[in-house]
């Protein structure tokens, strides 16, 4: 089954409404000269979604949000909930990213709830997953992220989301997830889930990714797309890999 890849941009706590603007109107022109062979999706910081937005009008690339509250409205001061997504023009919303587990406190139990929240408001989630360095040395890495897995799609349409594998030790450090090990846990996530969706499911690869090294991932069977931190904030960066994203 063919699955069209994915690369999405997060942006993390970066880049400022014009910055954010000026690199979506490049990559918007360099895909007008020369058409994707994937799915293109950028996640600003909640506060440039407007200028991003603006600047892909008409365009085929995606806005999403780089985290979700689960719930859709009221009085929780700070927090952006579904619904506020949808209506600041975002289509899809990265879910449980390791720093949201790491440093915001975020468990698998949280994340099941803004996945979920994310597609009853009729967002994609971007489900992540991914051990720590501890969790793979001590042989744990699978049986963590297929925990991760279970509780984070609990409850979903098969359907509507994406799940990105990220190996925590390969987040901003440089280390990559060698080709073979990214296609040996992307297999065990697929493996784990429903018969029905097995073959549907698209599972990004992020951690590292790099134009140097996204060729090799993304041509692995298993890995169908990359969310891409360092590397999407500068279109010479990050062109390079939705380039190397084809069928
Ligand atoms: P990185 O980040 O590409 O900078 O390693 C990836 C991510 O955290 O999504």
């Amino acid at each position: 089954m063919s699955r069209r890849p994915v690369v999405a941009g997060n942006f993390k706590m970066n880049l400022l409404a014009e910055e954010a603007r000026a690199l979506a109107s490049s990559l918007r022109a360099a895909l007008v000269a020369e058409p994707a062979s994937c799915d293109v999706v950028l996640a600003p910081v909640y506060t440039s979604l407007h200028a991003v937005r603006e600047a892909l009008e008409g365009s085929s690339i995606a806005l999403a949000a780089q985290d979700v509250h689960f719930e859709d409205g009221g009085a929780f001061t700070g927090a952006v909930g579904a619904p506020f997504l949808v209506d600041a023009g975002c289509t899809y919303v990265i879910v449980g990213h390791s720093e949201r587990r790491q440093l915001f406190g975020e468990r698998d139990a949280d994340v099941q709830k803004k996945a979920q929240a994310a597609q009853r408001g009729g967002l994609v989630p971007i489900v992540c997953v991914g051990e720590t360095l501890e969790e793979r040395e001590a042989g744990r890495a699978e049986e963590v992220v297929l925990s991760q897995v279970k509780a984070g799609l609990e409850g979903l349409d098969l359907d509507r989301v994406l799940v990105a594998y990220e190996p925590v030790w390969a987040i901003g450090t440089g280390r990559t997830a060698s080709p073979d090990d990214a296609q040996a846990m992307h297999a065990a996530i697929r493996g784990s889930l429903s018969a029905a969706f097995r073959d549907k499911v698209r599972i990004l690869y992020g951690g590292s990714v790099k134009a140097d090294n996204a060729a090799a991932l993304l041509g692995r069977p298993d890995v169908d797309g990359a969310l891409v931190g360092g590397a999407s904030l500068k279109t010479e960066s990050f062109l390079p890999i939705i380039r190397a994203a084809k069928h």
